[in-house]
């Protein structure tokens, strides 16, 4: 493990700059460990870098707002940059060397002309993919090049965004990355909101409503592992509930924990996934069912 468990993560912005930081230490047989972000950290994002830390020498965090993962009308110009803050953070928790490549360092061709993958479609088409065409392309297309450019041994990604966890370990299965995903919990506030850096677009009103979210999903979960009803009728009430608190709601899923397929009735390993608008502000989540 790295000793500098409070000192300020060394930083690279260029290609050269990773890899002669990254370079002594793959010499010297340590273990590294990456955790992709998009910044604006908090303690979900700190925790990913605190289990890193147990499973490598090693840690990079990368920071990048990727434009390929954004849709038109998204929320990428907006999407909040936080560096100097992020910095500190990642200093709390030991974190060796913060990635915040020039877009340059990722996309050297530019973004018309870059080479990109496609993400498997049976994962990437439903639930997040519906609604949001190409995003999972662009997951798949940034962190293949964050895989290669820091060649980590394990990274860590968190199952807030459980169906990008599913397809980042298949990109991994498929294109024989030698490395380890290591999943990690939702960090949630008090009232189970779990953290995120949309959240700061939420005003007061909006943030006491969307613990709602967390709690329709946690007990939609009990009543599916009841069996109390239909798949599809204790979807049909989570988003009737929502509808009733003010959300908007994109979808609320009853799904198959290993593949999001649809579950048959008395199947386990189940997940509820949803996806929900508060005015602008567009929240997702998802609880296991027990
Ligand atoms: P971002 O939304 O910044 O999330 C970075 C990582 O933090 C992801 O693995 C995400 O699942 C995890 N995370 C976010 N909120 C969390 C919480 N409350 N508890 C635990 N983990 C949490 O996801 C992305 O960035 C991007 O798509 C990325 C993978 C970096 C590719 O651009």
């Amino acid at each position: 493990m790295s000793t500098e468990a409070t000192a300020n993560p060394l930083q690279a912005r260029t290609r050269a700059e990773l890899w002669s930081a990254t370079r002594p230490w793959r010499r010297a047989g340590e273990r590294i460990a990456l955790v992709p972000t998009m910044g604006n950290l908090h303690e979900g994002h700190l925790a990913l870098v605190t289990a890193a830390r147990r499973h490598a020498n090693r840690v990079i965090c990368s920071i990048f707002v990727n434009p390929t993962q954004f849709g038109a009308g998204e929320d990428f110009d907006r999407y909040p940059r936080t560096v100097a803050a992020d910095l500190a953070g990642l200093a709390t928790v030991g974190c060796d060397l913060a990635f915040l490549p020039d877009p340059a360092a990722i996309y050297p061709n530019g973004l018309t002309d870059a080479t990109r993958l496609v993400a498997a479609p049976s994962l990437a088409g439903v639930l997040e993919g519906a609604f949001r065409p190409g995003h999972f392309d662009g997951v798949v297309t940034v962190v293949a090049r964050l895989f290669n450019l820091c060649r980590p041994d394990v990274a860590v990604f968190g199952e807030k965004d459980y169906q990008q966890l599913l397809i980042v370990q298949r990109l991994v299965a498929d294109l024989g990355y030698p490395l380890e995903i290591i999943p990690l919990e939702t960090v949630r506030e008090a009232g189970a909101l779990a953290l995120s850096s949309r959240n700061r677009y939420l005003d007061e009103a909006a943030r006491r409503t969307a613990v709602r979210l967390s709690e329709v999903l946690r007990d939609t979960a009990a009543r599916v592992a009841a069996d109390e009803a239909p798949h599809g009728e204790l979807e049909r009430a989570a988003r009737d509930r929502l509808a009733q608190h003010g959300f908007r709601v994109d979808y609320v899923a009853v799904r198959r924990s290993t593949d999001l397929g649809v579950a048959q009735p008395g199947e386990r390993g189940l997940r509820v996934l949803a996806a929900a608008w508060l005015g602008e502000t567009r929240l997702i989540d998802n609880w296991p069912v027990a």
